[in-house]
């Protein structure tokens, strides 16, 4: 058996910079058309030189695919003039709290103070995508977060706002509740919950902010992904460490899912009796929230078992030496 996806899209992708990019972004652009890629590198992606250089980097790191970056400033208090400079490279603005998570040092420490860059990215037409977590106990940071996106929806009724990899269901509740509101989910936010993290042996490979949830929110995640929910986009937040920064005291947070999502989407959506819905979830969807096409890219997989590699590089993967039911047709390049 086989399946085509049309310009597979990841809404939300960490690729690095230097040989941990020559690792990762060849695995990325193999299976994808486009995605959108995160810019809390060290220091982060705030100047357009610096942007036009990372796109470079990775355009020549992903040959001999065909894979169209699409990239993303970190957010600060920029004025119109560098906005305007930066429109015609960029997808959108990542805003990070400050400290929140991996590489947001640097990030926004004051909420409030951050509307009128808001209100000049609605201006421009420009997307917010939302690292949305506060810094309250772990389990509850993103539902204390989402009176901000409510009170950001209903301020800046013109501007998309992005709720980045979403983990709880009630965010999807927001996210029916305003049009200008979207979302990514993660694979794994779909397959795992905090016990997977916590509840047996320790997982590092798993530990990843916003960190897994309960086993209700990743139902509702599962049946809005499994009904290609609309604004509800794919999102992998694939997130490489080095093993040594992993199985450490003090592991960095992020999955490395890359090498595997479409095999496990596919087997997902299969077992779920949903293949008709995976193209809206990992491509359609996400055309429609950022009004853009993708270059045409058809990906096949086809049922035919393979064994995930321990290692990529200094990499361990989501579902090392594990046999997956579906493979990813190498395409002629
Ligand atoms: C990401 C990373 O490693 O850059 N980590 C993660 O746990 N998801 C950052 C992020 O998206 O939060
Ligand atoms: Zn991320």
């Amino acid at each position: 058996m086989e399946i085509t996806l049309h310009a597979p899209l990841d809404m939300h992708l960490h690729l690095r910079e230097g040989a941990m990019l020559q690792t990762v972004a060849p695995l990325s652009a193999r299976d994808f058309a486009a995605a959108v890629v995160m810019p809390n590198l060290v220091p982060p992606v705030t100047s357009l030189e610096r942007l036009l250089a990372y796109r470079e980097a990775i355009v020549a790191a992903a040959q001999p695919h065909q894979f169209l970056p699409l990239m993303t400033l970190f957010f600060q208090d920029y004025d119109e003039a560098s906005l305007r400079a930066a429109r015609p490279h960029i997808i959108g603005v990542k805003l990070y709290p400050d400290g929140v998570t991996t590489n947001s040092a640097g990030g926004v420490s004051d909420l409030a103070a951050v509307e009128p860059t808001l209100a000049l990215l609605e201006r421009l037409a420009i997307p917010l995508l939302v690292h949305g977590e506060s810094h309250g106990f772990v389990l509850d940071r993103e539902a204390e977060f989402l009176p901000v996106y409510e009170r950001w929806a209903q301020r800046f009724p013109q501007l998309t706002i992005v709720m980045e990899h979403i983990t709880t269901a009630g965010a999807l509740q927001l996210l029916q509740r305003y049009p200008n509101l979207a979302a990514t989910v993660t694979l794994h936010h779909l397959l795992i919950t905090l016990d997977d993290v916590a509840g047996g042996l320790l997982c590092p490979h798993l530990f990843c902010k916003p960190i897994a949830k309960r086993p209700e929110d990743r139902e509702a995640l599962l049946a809005a992904a499994l009904a290609a929910q609309p604004r509800l986009m794919f999102g992998s937040d694939s997130a490489p460490h080095p093993v040594d920064r992993k199985e450490a005291a003090g592991c960095a947070a992020g999955v490395f899912t890359a090498p595997v999502i479409l095999p496990l989407l596919v087997d997902l959506f299969a077992r779920h009796h949903a293949l008709e819905r995976l193209q809206a979830f990992v491509s359609d969807n996400a055309r429609a929230v950022y009004g853009f096409t993708p270059p045409a890219k058809p990906v096949t997989l086809r049922q035919e078992a393979w064994q995930v590699p321990a290692r990529y590089g200094t990499v361990v993967p989501f579902y090392a030496n594990q046999t997956l039911a579906w493979r990813v047709e190498v395409p002629r390049v």
